[in-house]
């Protein structure tokens, strides 16, 4: 039985998009400088010009202080810059687009646990965390590998958290943004109370003996931006944590993904993104190759010593990414049977990302394992992807091979971008003979 044509209109959540692909979030390091509106308009309109239904801009954070997970992240707590952004809104409008805006907080995934250049120059910042931190995050803490200054939140700074949340979408939908999406996974805030990793709070906050996971926090989300962002359509990330090494336990499991989509779609939510992940923010949300290219880069190598805090510990870490890179390689489609589980589970629209590269392979996922599908990293070599794949054949490839020299360097603050030579100079290829033109759906 095929499933509708990926040109297809879909409405989520009351928001109707042209067709059902989507650019998946990924971080624009454009910060909150003069020059951030021109960086996002610069990196997410070719996406909408040449015909994308949605795009998801990269996590911003909603807190003025702390809980920032990489260098050069947005921070989305003051209405008047975010009332700024309505100019990238605007052009993504222009041409037929929508675009979501994700909400983030760091919690034990702040710069200010992993990044000594960062911690050095904010030697105060604590971070907000949900539970005492894990036995291992405590461990490298002894070792001078993290620096973890937890404070335990209590009931009343958790809702003061959900707040900031709500604060946050408020302001977004003021600036034009279609859709809030919340970054549940990428071990976030919000992946932190979903897992019983990290989440060992005997509160209302705690696991839910029913979902097996600590969603109270998203159902406080949800009520906060209902009741300061209205009905906005809003959708989360959902982490299945199935993907970690057997040692890391307890975690969540593709059960237990599934149980919180049932329940967030009963409390209101209108999309889910299911992923599967690991406890930590490591490759297995970029499964692929190990980027030799952007480790060996001389001029990356400084951001990476100021991230890291010397030279043989940036190693080790690239020694740490070499061996996730053996265990976490690019399968098609790796999370497309946790989300067939989901959307078998619930009626609201699934997205579906993670490895896919082929048109044939969108068309096959679609009214099977998802709704909507995305794409991350090929849109670095190819800003204008859409224009490819809309109207394409079953054939139609992205020239994106995993090689993952995009995604690393982001830890030392340099731009996500292709730095593979053969990969953009394919991308260079396809420019000359028109192939990003058409169509554009305007
Ligand atoms: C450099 C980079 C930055 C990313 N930033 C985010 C982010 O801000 N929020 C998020 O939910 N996922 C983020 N992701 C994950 C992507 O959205 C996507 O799930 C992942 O890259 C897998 O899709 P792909 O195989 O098509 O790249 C990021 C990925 C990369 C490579």
């Amino acid at each position: 039985m095929s499933g509708p044509p990926l040109e297809s209109s879909i409405t989520v959540g009351g928001c109707t998009l042209r067709n059902r692909l989507y650019r998946a979030p990924l971080l624009e390091c454009a910060g909150n400088g003069p020059d951030t509106v021109e960086t996002l308009i610069d990196e997410l309109e070719p996406a909408a010009a040449s015909g994308v239904g949605l795009i998801h801009q990269g996590a911003t954070i909603v807190r003025a202080d702390g809980g920032c997970a990489a260098p050069g992240m947005t921070r989305v707590s003051d209405p008047a810059f975010v009332s700024q952004l309505e100019r990238l809104t605007d052009v993504i409008h222009a041409h037929g687009g929508a675009i979501a805006l994700q909400l983030e907080y760091g919690g034990l995934r702040s710069m200010e646990v992993w990044h000594a250049g960062y911690r050095e120059s904010n030697p105060d910042l604590e971070q907000l965390v949900v539970s005492r931190p894990p036995r291992v995050l405590r461990a490298l803490d002894r070792v001078g590998f993290l620096e973890l200054t937890p404070r335990v939140m209590d009931a009343k700074t958790v809702e003061s958290l959900a707040a900031d949340f709500g604060r946050a979408a408020a302001h977004a939908v003021d600036a034009g943004y279609d859709m809030i999406h919340l970054a549940g996974a990428n071990m976030g805030i919000i992946q932190q109370f979903l897992s019983p990793f990290y989440n060992r709070r005997e509160d209302e906050f705690g696991i839910d003996p029913e979902t097996g996971s600590g969603v109270r926090f998203l159902e406080l989300v949800h009520d906060e931006i209902r009741d300061r962002a209205g009905d906005v359509p809003l959708i989360t990330k959902i982490p299945s944590e199935a993907a970690a090494p057997r040692v890391l336990r307890p975690r969540l499991s593709d059960e237990n993904a599934v149980r919180t989509a049932v329940r967030l779609e009963s409390i209101g939510y209108d999309g889910v993104v299911p992923v599967r992940c690991s406890v930590f923010w490591d490759m297995s949300i970029v499964r692929g190759a190990f980027p030799a290219r952007a480790w060996r880069a001389s001029h990356l190598r400084p951001g990476y010593i100021e991230a890291f805090g010397s030279r043989p510990r940036a190693i080790a870490v690239a020694a740490g990414n070499w061996l996730q890179s053996l265990k976490y390689r690019r399968e098609p489609g790796w999370n497309a049977d946790l989300a067939r589980r989901v959307r078998n589970s619930v009626e609201i629209p699934v997205f579906l990302e993670g490895g896919l590269r082929e048109r044939g392979e969108l068309e096959r996922y679609l009214g099977d394992a998802a709704d909507l599908v995305g794409m991350g990293r090929p849109f670095y070599a190819e800003p204008r992807l859409p224009a490819r794949l809309l109207g394409g054949t079953d054939e139609t490839r992205v020239v994106c091979e995993d090689c993952n020299n995009c995604a690393v360097a982001q830890a030392g603050g340099a731009e996500g971008t292709c730095r593979t030579p053969s990969v953009l100079r394919r991308a260079g290829q396809l420019r000359k003979r028109d192939a990003y033109d058409t169509p554009s759906n305007e």
